[in-house]
């Protein structure tokens, strides 16, 4: 493993800095309530480092050169994060981005919600999608910084306009037909990737969220006004509508979270994707990976290599790791971040043993987010940097050096 370690000053003195965050009210959140991350990550990148911590910073800078990506190039694996304008707009997080990540996912600016136009959808009777400013000045900004990009997400119960599934898109009508719908998405589908083309983006993707979100816990279907309009056979719609007309190079996805209680669920679900020659119409299975330190690592191996035997390509597409678990979150002492950073150690640990025994395909690992001031878990310190922007024993961790990960 090469590694460009100087000398390893960084230390306690550093890490003490990273026990800022606030305890987590019990139950209070759920992994999945759709927090506005864009407020939070507005309201916390104006915490700019002190002049004290940058002075730290430079010389932390003299004697130590990490990076996450170069790590995990040497499995073959991009190492994303997530992003908002706000980042890329500050220069310290930006900084971060530029020498640690390789991958980006945009946080919400390709998501439904930001990519139609109803005006023009009113207008023609078809569902126009119009990629929003921020989804442009993002690509742009990707494609100036040499980053991948993942793109998320076309079909989900969330973020997604209630007017695309009525009639006329006018919600005081009726939901429209099962044809009218097929015909909608199927269009929907071909202008997202023909808009990549035709504007020279399409290269950027190496893979696409096509479905977000489908299945509960207990196996079942989410219902949605995709369902309730398509019919359950949406989901493969939407597959094969991604398969005819995404570019090869762009592997698709279906992405979950909660994924180590749905392991059996997304094998069957996975094996249904197929076109009439048997063959998947699927690339891969995203796992969100929005985790707790006192998670079960074990089942959740058994997952990923329950998934892996699909043959499917596997990767984590929104890991965060919040101190605790669900019920009981914790506050972030300094032995909690040392098992955090433990956990990270423990997850990367795993998941790179078995992509280089070859019983794990998976190509990129994305992060969701740089630090702890703007991650929608804010409260619960879930990234590899600090509030101040200081790696944490979590990004040591990920880094799997060891020694300096809170063991
Ligand atoms: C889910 C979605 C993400 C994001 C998070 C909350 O995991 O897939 O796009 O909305 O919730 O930030």
């Amino acid at each position: 493993m090469k590694r460009k370690i100087l000398l390893l000053l960084v230390g306690l003195t550093v890490l003490s800095l990273c026990a800022c965050g606030t305890p987590a009210p019990a139950g209070e959140s759920s992994s999945q309530s759709q927090v506005s991350t864009e407020v939070s990550a507005e309201a916390s990148q104006s915490q700019e480092p002190s002049t004290e911590e940058s002075t730290q910073e430079s010389s932390e800078e003299q004697v130590e050169e990490l990076s996450l990506k170069e790590l995990f190039a040497e499995h073959g694996i991009k190492v994303g994060t997530c992003l908002t304008p706000q980042m890329t707009s500050n220069l310290t997080v930006s900084k971060i981005i530029t020498s640690q990540f390789n991958s980006i996912t945009m946080e919400n600016a390709m998501k439904p919600d930001y990519i139609f136009n109803k005006k023009e959808s009113m207008a023609t009777g078809d569902l126009v999608v119009e990629f929003g400013k921020d989804a442009i000045k993002m690509l742009d900004w990707a494609k100036r910084n040499e980053m991948a990009v993942r793109g998320h997400t076309l079909v989900w119960y969330s973020q997604t306009p209630n007017w695309i599934f009525y009639e006329d898109f006018d919600q005081s009508k009726k939901l429209v037909s099962r044809d009218v719908m097929l015909a909608r998405m199927e269009s929907y589908i071909r202008q997202v990737f023909e808009f990549l083309e035709n504007n020279g983006y399409a290269e950027l993707f190496y893979a696409y969220d096509v479905v977000n979100e489908a299945w509960m816990e207990d196996g079942s279907m989410r219902e949605n006004n995709w369902s309730k309009t398509i019919g359950d056979d949406y989901l493969w719609q939407a597959f094969y509508f991604a398969d005819k007309y995404a570019p090869e190079t762009i592997d698709l996805y279906y992405n979950d979270y909660n994924e180590q209680f749905k392991g059996d669920t997304l094998v069957k679900f996975a094996n249904t994707l197929v076109d009439e020659d048997g063959n998947f119409l699927i690339d891969g299975i995203g796992f969100q990976a929005h985790l707790y330190t006192q998670d079960d690592l074990n089942l959740y191996f058994q997952t990923v290599d329950k998934l892996a035997e699909t043959g499917l390509k596997i990767q984590l597409t929104e890991l965060d790791v919040c101190l605790g678990s669900y019920q009981h979150p914790q506050k972030a002492t300094d032995d909690n971040l040392k098992k955090q950073g433990k956990f990270y150690y423990n997850l990367v640990n795993g998941l790179l043993e078995r992509v280089d025994a070859g019983t794990l395909k998976m190509d990129s690992l994305t992060f969701w987010g740089v630090s702890d001031a703007a991650s929608w878990r804010k409260e619960y310190s879930p990234l590899l940097y600090s509030v101040v922007y200081k790696p944490k024993y979590a990004y040591y961790g990920a880094m799997q050096i060891k020694e300096e990960a809170g063991f």
